[in-house]
C-alpha cells in the first residue's frame, strides 16, 4: 500500500486548534482506504519559534520539507507581537515563492446546512473554483522607500508580472475550466486604471484563449467583479486572477457562501517532478484560506473544516481520489445533518462561524466518525 511523508506546520493561533482534528480525519481516510499517511510535526513557520529562535524557520527548513510529498499548513501570524509582513514572508510567502507554488485553487462552493448570507441562494447557486496567481503580480519584492523621514517620503512597489508567470496560470485556468460541465472563464482585471500590468493580462487571456474556443470567456474589472460576486454568483465557473486580486476574491467568495471558515487552498507546482535527487523536489502547500484568527484564539470554537477540505485536496493532490471523495461527502453530509439537528432544537454540533454553539473538536469528531 502506498505510504506518504506529510510536513505538518500547524503555526499560530487556530492553525494549532483546527490541525489535530483535521489530521485525524485524514487517518480515517487512510485507514478505510488502504494507504499510510507519515506525519513530520514541525514547530517552525510560527511566531512562537520566532520568539524563541528570532527567526520564522530552521536553516535547513528547504531539505526537510522537500523530503515530503506535501506541505499541509495551519495559519500563520501573530500581529500583537510580529510584523505580518515578518512572519508571512518569512514562511508562507517563502514557501510559495521557493517551491513555486505557482497556482493557488481556491474552491467555493455554497455547502447545504451552511447559511449563505445572500437571500435565496442554494446549493446549485454558488460552486466555482479561483485560480489565483500566486509568486509575482503584486506581491513583488520590488519598490523601497526613499527621502524617508522628509516631507517627500515616497514608496514604490512595482508590480511584476512575466509572461511566463501570466501564462502558466491563465492556461491552467483554460485547462480547468475546459474540464467543468460550464466551460467558462471570468478573468479579473482592472485594465481601465491600472493601465500597464493590466491591459498585458488581459492580453494574454485574450491569446492563449484561441487555443480554448469551447471554453467561453467573460473579463470583468475587479470592483463590479466584486459586486458580482455577491449578487450574481451563479455566473462563475472558473475565475481566474492576479495574486491580489485572486486573494480578495478567495475571501469574498466563500464569505458568500456563509464564512471563510471553510474555505480551503491548494498552493500547487504543477510542473515539479520528483527526480533521482531530493534538492529539485518542490512540494505542494495545502492549507485553509484564513488565518490565524488571534480574536477567537483559544477558545476551542475555531471552525476546522476549512482545514480539512485542504486535507481532502490534498489526498486528491496525492492521487487518492476514492479517500478525497469520502471526506468531501462526510464533511457534507455532517453540515447538513447538523444543521437539521440544530433546527430540531437537538445537538448543536455547528461552530458559531455558522450560527452554531459547536467546538473544533465536537465538528472535527463528528467528520472524523462519518469517514470511519
Ligand atoms: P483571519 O482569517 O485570521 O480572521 C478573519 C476573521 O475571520 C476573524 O474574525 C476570525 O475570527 C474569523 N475566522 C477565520 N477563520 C475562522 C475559522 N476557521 N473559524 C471561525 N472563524 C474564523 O484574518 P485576519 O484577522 O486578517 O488575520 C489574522 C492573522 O492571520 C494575521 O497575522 C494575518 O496576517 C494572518 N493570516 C494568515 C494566513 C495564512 O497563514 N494563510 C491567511 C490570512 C491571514
Ligand atoms: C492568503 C493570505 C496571505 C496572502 C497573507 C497571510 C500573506 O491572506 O493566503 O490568502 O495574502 O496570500
Ligand atoms: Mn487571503
Amino acid at each position: 500500500s502506498h505510504s506518504y511523508v506529510i510536513a505538518v506546520l500547524p503555526g499560530d493561533g487556530i492553525g494549532i486548534e483546527v490541525m489535530p482534528p483535521a489530521l485525524r480525519c485524514l487517518e480515517a481516510a487512510a485507514k478505510v482506504f488502504g494507504f499510510h499517511l507519515e506525519w513530520r510535526h514541525y514547530p517552525w513557520a510560527s511566531c512562537t519559534y520566532y520568539h524563541q529562535h528570532g527567526k520564522m524557520l530552521p536553516d535547513n527548513w528547504k531539505p526537510l520539507l522537500q523530503a515530503c510529498d506535501a506541505i499541509y499548513f495551519g495559519a500563520v501570524g501573530d500581529p500583537a507581537t510580529v510584523p505580518d509582513h515578518i512572519s508571512l514572508w518569512g514562511s508562507l510567502l517563502l514557501f510559495r515563492r521557493e517551491f513555486d507554488q505557482y497556482i493557488n485553487l481556491r474552491p467555493c462552493r455554497l455547502i447545504s446546512g451552511v447559511t449563505s448570507p445572500l437571500a435565496n441562494r442554494d446549493g446549485k447557486h454558488i460552486d466555482f473554483v479561483t485560480v489565483r496567481e500566486n509568486t509575482e503580480g503584486e506581491y513583488s519584492s520590488i519598490g523601497g522607500r526613499i527621502f524617508e523621514g522628509t516631507d517627500r517620503e515616497t514608496v514604490i512597489q512595482n508590480t511584476v508580472f512575466t509572461r511566463i508567470g501570466v501564462d502558466r496560470v491563465i492556461r491552467y485556468a483554460f485547462e480547468l475550466a475546459r474540464s467543468r460541465p460550464a466551460k467558462k472563464l471570468t478573468s479579473a482585471t482592472k485594465s481601465n486604471g491600472i493601465s500597464i500590468t493590466m491591459p498585458y493580462w488581459d492580453e494574454r487571456v485574450e491569446v492563449i484563449g484561441k487555443e480554448y474556443p469551447d471554453v467561453k470567456v467573460e473579463k470583468y474589472h475587479i470592483d463590479i467583479l466584486c459586486a458580482h460576486f455577491v449578487q450574481r454568483p451563479h455566473i462563475f465557473d472558473v475565475v481566474v486572477g492576479s495574486n491580489l486580486f485572486g486573494d480578495i476574491l478567495s475571501d469574498l467568495g466563500p464569505a458568500c457562501t456563509g464564512t471563510i471558515g471553510i474555505a480551503p487552498s491548494a498552493n500547487l507546482n504543477p510542473s515539479a517532478t520528483r527526480g533521482e535527487s531530493g534538492d529539485t523536489w518542490m512540494p505542494s502547500l495545502f492549507e485553509p484560506v484564513h488565518g490565524s484568527a488571534p480574536d477567537i484564539a483559544g477558545k476551542g470554537i475555531a471552525n476546522p473544516v476549512g482545514m480539512i477540505w485542504a486535507g481532502q485536496m490534498m489526498l486528491e493532490h496525492l492521487g487518492e481520489k476514492d479517500a478525497a471523495n469520502a471526506v468531501m461527502g462526510a464533511i457534507e453530509r455532517v453540515l447538513k445533518v447538523s444543521r437539521s439537528a440544530q433546527l430540531r432544537g437537538e445537538s448543536d454540533i455547528l461552530t458559531p462561524d455558522m450560527h452554531g454553539k459547536g467546538t473544533t473538536e465536537g465538528l472535527g469528531r463528528a467528520i472524523e466518525e462519518e469517514i470511519l
